[in-house]
Parts: structure tokens; sequence; C-alpha cells
């Protein structure tokens, strides 16, 4: 097969992310470091899924696994019938640009640029572009109407964290990756944000996070936690149907 065919793969039917024996391993010159190791799981399409584990468990790394921003050094990957392990960087690239959107733990936004600018950045990386009202709607929906002309820094940190929600999904991505999205928050915009997230997972998109808090794993369908770079545990959740009582 040559490479363009190795590069396609169909996912199992439901699912969008698939691991088949994947390991990660660092290497320098002299050193060695195994950070993942013989990972196998499935996340379904559509679902909401979190990974938890302890501080240096491996978390960050599976989730860069997943969403193509780092390359497995074994095993094999499928993410939206795209067999990853085959990926070079540049085709990795490409891969994020037009499957995933991320959001993080201190929100990234670019510090030069007002908010509708940073939203706007979502914009030209999209491959199906919104139209112009879809993404007044979205700026709507996150209540950020009255501040589309201010800069970062005029901010609080949970209208950060809408505006980098906002940016994700203005790009409208199958699949969007949270490495500890409510991290920086208190309790109250935590529920905030994960009542969001949770009413755009259930419009389709599928949802991963990673996380510290066991509140947030409470809403989660599906949760997998990872010790020492191993799954340790891999199982579907019932969601809490009101989580807010854990938050407020
Ligand atoms: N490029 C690298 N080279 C060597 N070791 C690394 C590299 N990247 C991460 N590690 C190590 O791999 C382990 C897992 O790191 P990772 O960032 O995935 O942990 P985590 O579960 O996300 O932790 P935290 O909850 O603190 O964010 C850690 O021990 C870390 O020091
Ligand atoms: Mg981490």
């Amino acid at each position: 097969m040559n490479k363009k065919e190795l590069m396609y793969k169909e996912n199992t039917p439901g699912y969008i992310i698939e691991l088949n024996d994947v390991s990660k391993i660092a290497k320098t010159k002299s050193t060695e470091t195994v950070l993942l190791q013989n990972i196998s799981l499935q996340i379904k399409e559509g679902s909401f899924t979190v990974i938890i584990g302890r501080s240096g468990s491996g978390k960050t790394t599976l989730m860069n696994l997943m969403s193509g921003m780092s390359k497995c050094t074994g095993g094999e990957l499928v993410v939206s019938n795209e067999n990853l392990s085959y990926y070079s960087n540049s085709d990795l690239i490409n891969f994020r640009r037009d499957n995933v959107s991320f959001i993080f733990q201190d929100y990234g936004l670019l510090s030069t640029l007002n908010v509708i600018d940073n939203i706007r950045t979502g914009i030209y990386l999209a491959k199906n572009k919104l139209l112009r009202s879809k993404v007044k709607e979205i700026i709507t929906f996150l209540d950020l109407q009255n501040h589309v002309k201010k800069m970062p820094n005029e901010l609080s940190g949970g209208q950060q964290q809408r505006v980098s929600i906002a940016r994700a999904l203005v790009k409208n991505p199958k699949i969007i990756f949270g490495d500890e999205p409510t991290g920086s928050l208190d309790s109250y915009t935590s529920f905030n944000v994960l009542q969001i997230l949770k009413s755009i997972n259930e419009s389709g998109t599928t949802i991963v996070l990673v996380t510290h808090d066991p509140r947030v794993a409470r809403i989660a369908d599906h949760i997998i936690e990872i010790n020492d770079g191993k799954i340790l545990s891999n199982k579907s959740n019932k969601p809490l149907e009101n989580f807010k009582k854990l938050f407020i």
C-alpha cells in the first residue's frame, strides 16, 4: 500500500477515536522514558469522555496523541477515519485544522487581539466556514456580546475561558479537546463552563477532557483513568443529571 492508502482507515462504526497498543517513548541521546505503554481504547462518536489520573500519570501526553498534537512511537491510532500512526508532522497540522479544537487551562488567547478577533482566529482555521449569523449566535450563547471589543486582560478568568470556547466552536470541529479547562476557574464559573460544554456535546460534538477534578468526571458518560502511563480503568458512567449541586 502507498502512504495515502495507509493514511485512511475507517473507524469501527460508532467510534471516532481508537488506540490499539499505542505507546509513547521520549528519547534523548542517552535516555529513554516510557510515557505511555500499550494503551488500547475506543471513544464513541458524540460521547463526553473524561481522562483522570494523578499528576504526571500521562493524561496530557495521551490527549496530545489523540488530538494529533504529537506522534505515537508505537501501535496504531485512528481518529475520524485517519490513521495518525502514518502521519508526518505536516499531515498532523492539516488533521488538527480540519478536525479538532482545543480549550486550555490558561485559555491561550492572543493578548494583542480583542475578543472578536480572538474568536475569528478559529474561523480562519475552519474547514467549513461558518456564516456570520452563526458566529453571532455562538457569541450570544456564551454571553459575550457585551465584551467583543475588550482585550483579554480586561476580562475575568471565566470570560476568557468562554472566549476560548467560542474560538473552539466557531471552527465547527468534530472533536473538542480540553486540558483542565476548568483548572483556573472558581466553582461557580466551572459549573457554567461545564454546562456549556455539555450542551455542545448534546448537539453532537465529541468532547474529551483531561481533569484533576472528580466532580468533572461525574458529568461524563465515559471515564478513563490512567496511572504511570497505563490504563487503570476504562468504563462507562451514568452522567449525573443535576450536577449544579456539586459546584454551587
Ligand atoms: N518530552 C518529554 N520527555 C520526557 N518526559 C516527559 C516528556 N513529556 C512529559 N514527560 C513526563 O511524562 C510524564 C507524564 O506527563 P504528562 O504531562 O502527560 O502528565 P499529566 O498526567 O498531564 O500531569 P499533570 O496532571 O501534572 O498535568 C511526566 O512524568 C512527565 O514528566
Ligand atoms: Mg497535564
